[in-house]
């Protein structure tokens, strides 16, 4: 079929096959431009692998340091005449180029967040490599229904306390708007958000490999936060998704503790905004970004997916000497450059200016409508989107 974005709200409902497989491909070759990653990791799980960061750490590991990795993650394949999800098609991209390398790569597609998924994973383990070195937490879900309680929960994108209003843009159209967004409602909301992009899932998963006797001797396992400019704090940082993130890194103690008896340890890497299928949800952050992207490209510091994760790598989690760099509050930073004061002076000057008018000259919107196509595996040019593709496209290694 011939396959064109469809696009509803902040959601493409489409994905090219052939472009996400161009997407892909440009990660590895990046990967393999900067080297080998020194002493890198070498059977790695990644929980959340099929976009964004978790993909981006599945790509680094296996390109930059020649990992067999398992990729977990919730994806719809496609069916004749209905395109496949991207992160269907990544996965499918991946394996292929993965096998080809002569690297080891299969996949677990359906629900983290269950028993059944991670036992599943568990057998995999046992069954192909016996033991992982790295887990990667890089989950990203509106929901949760909890494997112990049988509860349902969803999470909400809201301030706490009092209403926010601000700036925001419809990224397609480039109009700017005020945006005010009500202060949750009940602890309810901050609760099921905690339980939805908290901590718990990550001790599960840990809990389990762990008794499994999957988890090597010294393993690591990293998961994903993020900060951000005071700006987005009423509805990021303070806000109900905040409250996931202070849990998710409190959890860190209580994992190290599980993981003493094998020497292994856990991180919080604190990462850079960017365009993401979940990150383009949230109000007020497209806006930012795209006048955070215009400034770091000026100065020529603008990084992507790739390059965070491949920096987090070879620079923080896996160094020469063994030292991971942290913060006074024991995260590591791959967020360094973005919050740089300099930036962030700039930023919030540009802020005070966007409007609908002026938008396309100071902010990079055009970068960031370019990333979100490419998310799908649009506007690459290697690729003939008027040309009929095949959409049906197999994982070749999913269980
Ligand atoms: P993403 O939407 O691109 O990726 C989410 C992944 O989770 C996908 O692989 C998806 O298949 C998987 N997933 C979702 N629900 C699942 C389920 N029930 N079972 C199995 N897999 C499931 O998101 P992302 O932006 O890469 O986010 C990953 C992490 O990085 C999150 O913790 C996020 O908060 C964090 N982070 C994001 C940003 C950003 O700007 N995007 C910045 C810093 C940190
Ligand atoms: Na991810």
């Amino acid at each position: 079929m011939i396959i064109q974005p469809r696009v509803r709200g902040f959601i493409c409902l489409t994905s090219h096959p052939e472009g996400t497989a161009q997407h892909i491909k440009n990660q590895i070759e990046y990967v393999k431009s900067k080297g080998k990653i020194a002493n890198g990791p070498k059977k790695v799980l990644v929980i959340g692998a099929s976009t964004g960061f978790g993909l981006a750490s599945r790509i680094s590991a296996a390109f930059g340091s020649d990992a067999a990795t398992i990729g977990v993650f919730f994806e719809k394949p496609a069916a004749p005449g209905k395109p496949g999800t991207a992160g269907w098609y990544n996965s499918a991209a991946f394996e292929n180029e993965a096998h080809a390398a002569g690297l080891y790569a299969k996949s677990i597609n359906g629900d983290a967040f269950s028993d059944e998924v991670k036992a599943k994973t568990i057998e995999l383990i046992k069954q192909d490599l016996g033991q992982v070195d790295l887990v990667v937490y890089s989950l990203a879900s509106p929901r949760r229904t909890h494997p112990k309680t049988g509860v349902a929960h969803a999470s909400v994108l809201k301030p706490i306390g009092q209403p926010f209003t601000d700036k925001t843009v419809d990224f397609h159209s480039g109009v700017v708007s005020d945006i005010s967004i009500n202060p949750v409602e009940s602890d309810e909301d901050i609760a099921n958000t905690v339980a939805v992009m908290g901590g718990e899932d990550w001790k599960f998963w840990i809990e389990e490999l762990k008794a499994a006797g999957v988890l090597a001797d010294g393993v690591k396992t990293v998961a994903y936060s993020y900060i951000g400019p005071e700006l987005t704090y009423p509805i990021y940082r303070n806000g109900t998704i905040g409250r996931a993130k202070d849990d998710l890194e409190g959890t860190v103690p209580v994992i190290n503790d599980i993981l003493k008896d094998v020497n292994g340890i856990s991180y919080v890497s604190v990462n850079k905004a960017l365009v993401t299928q979940s990150s383009s949800a949230i109000p007020v952050v497209p806006l930012y970004i795209s006048l955070l992207y215009k400034v770091m490209k000026e100065k020529g510091i603008h990084e992507g997916t790739i390059e965070q994760i491949q920096r987090l790598f070879a620079e923080r989690l896996y160094t020469a000497d063994g030292q991971v760099a942290l913060d006074e509050k024991g995260r590591i930073r791959v967020d360094d450059l973005e919050m740089r004061e300099d930036i962030q002076a700039e930023v919030a000057k540009l802020w005070e200016q966007a409007t609908t008018e002026n938008l396309e000259e100071i902010s990079d919107i055009a970068g960031y409508r370019n990333d979100f196509f490419n998310l799908f595996g649009f506007n690459f040019p290697e690729v003939n989107y008027e040309a009929d593709t095949n959409e049906v496209v197999n994982v070749p290694s999913i269980e």
